[in-house]
């Protein structure tokens, strides 16, 4: 491991981690109802439109975060109360988001403290995902239904290999694998940019057209999808040591990195034309994903990305980008976006986008200590 990270890159994730400290504290100790997924002129929605339920493990998995920040024992009783209260979603059969709803939340704790019984509902969220192969088994269908496939599904993928990898099951890894190579093939250019949605044939597997929901155009670059390719093709790899997942996940970020350029938050469609609002949120999952990439490429290979994600996320924490102290906004990274096209969240605080700041501050400063 590098130990070389830069004075600056360590003050900002510093400071990245004191705001979530503050924000997320006075959140669970005055509104403990709330489970964050989208602000709404800077206070977290309560009750309202979601379009779909896969948020709810971002909160205990900040909580996980703060603890290892802190040491404080009550962020880590506030994560296991809300860990227990979403133990019931991993059977759940609406939804194609069992990673995000498990691996920050329930395998953290079995990490933290290692008893079994802990990595029981994270292996069954493995099994409840892998379940949903259709296609002839080709891909993972999304929460639209058998003939939808997300690049979003990329980051959740994750559960069900490691779930085949803990029992041993290699029908499991095959369905999960199979996934990843429907998804790197039809999903991923030759360029290294992404389609958000595939529809395909969902008995034959035949894929029949390009699809987008949040991003602009079907055949266009939706940001966060790239951003979710490129951290879960690098994920994938590490779980499985399959080169090609190597290989997609270095295309999808040597494209995000091009065209994002100086900047340090893109768009919400790499492709649309004239004023688009910036997603941060997306900057945020990528900067963690090029952390991962750059863990296993090693020290040569990896340091390009390394660097990139120190650049993202020294820039996001400037006042342009981290919430300023006080109650409002509620959340910590500032101009993320939901759904642009339902109007959800646009211009707000987004759970997933704080979840993935803090957790690659996190891994920042845990590098820098080693
Ligand atoms: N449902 C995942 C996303 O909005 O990025």
């Amino acid at each position: 491991m590098e130990k070389d990270v830069p004075p600056s890159v360590v003050e900002a994730c510093r400071a990245i981690l004191e705001r979530a400290v503050e924000k997320v504290g006075r959140l669970v100790r005055e509104a403990p109802e709330v489970w964050p997924f989208y602000t709404e002129g800077g206070r977290w929605i309560r009750g309202g439109e979601t379009w779909t339920e896969w948020c709810q493990g971002f909160l205990p998995g900040q909580l996980w975060i703060l603890h290892d920040f802190t040491g404080e024992a009550f962020f880590r009783e506030e994560a296991i109360g809300r860990c227990r209260a979403l133990e019931g979603r991993a059977g759940d059969p609406r939804v194609h988001d069992h990673g995000f709803l498990f691996r920050s939340s329930w395998l953290r704790w079995f990490e933290h403290d290692g008893d079994p019984a802990l990595e029981r509902p994270v292996l069954e969220a493995g099994r409840t995902l892998g379940g949903r192969a259709r296609g002839g088994g080709r891909y993972l269908c999304s929460f639209l239904g058998d003939h939808s496939l997300f690049i979003d599904i990329m980051m959740n993928v994750g559960v069900v290999l490691y779930t085949a990898n803990r029992r041993g099951d290699e029908n499991l890894r095959r369905t999960a694998m199979e996934h990843c190579r429907t998804t790197r093939r039809y999903l991923v250019r030759g360029d290294g940019s992404t389609l958000h949605e595939g529809i395909f044939d969902a008995v034959t597997g035949e894929f029949l057209k390009p699809s987008t929901q949040q991003g602009w155009r079907p055949d266009s670059c939706w940001a966060r999808g790239q951003a979710w390719a490129l951290h879960g093709f690098a994920d994938v790899y590490r779980l499985s040591g399959d080169p090609d997942m190597l290989s997609a996940a270095r295309a999808a970020a040597d494209y995000f990195l091009g065209v994002l350029g100086d900047r340090v938050v893109p768009p919400n469609d790499f492709d649309e034309p004239g004023e688009v609002p910036p997603d941060s949120s997306a900057a945020a999952i990528a900067a963690g994903g090029l952390l991962l990439l750059a863990d296993q490429l090693g020290p040569g290979g990896g340091r390009a990305y390394r660097e990139a994600a120190w650049r993202i996320l020294e820039g996001l924490a400037s006042p342009e980008w981290l919430a300023p102290p006080g109650p409002l906004p509620e959340g910590v990274l500032l101009h993320g976006i939901y759904h642009r096209r339902k109007g959800l969240g646009v211009g707000e605080c987004v759970a997933w986008g704080d979840y993935f700041f803090l957790d690659a501050a996190l891994r920042v400063l845990q590098e820098a200590e080693s």
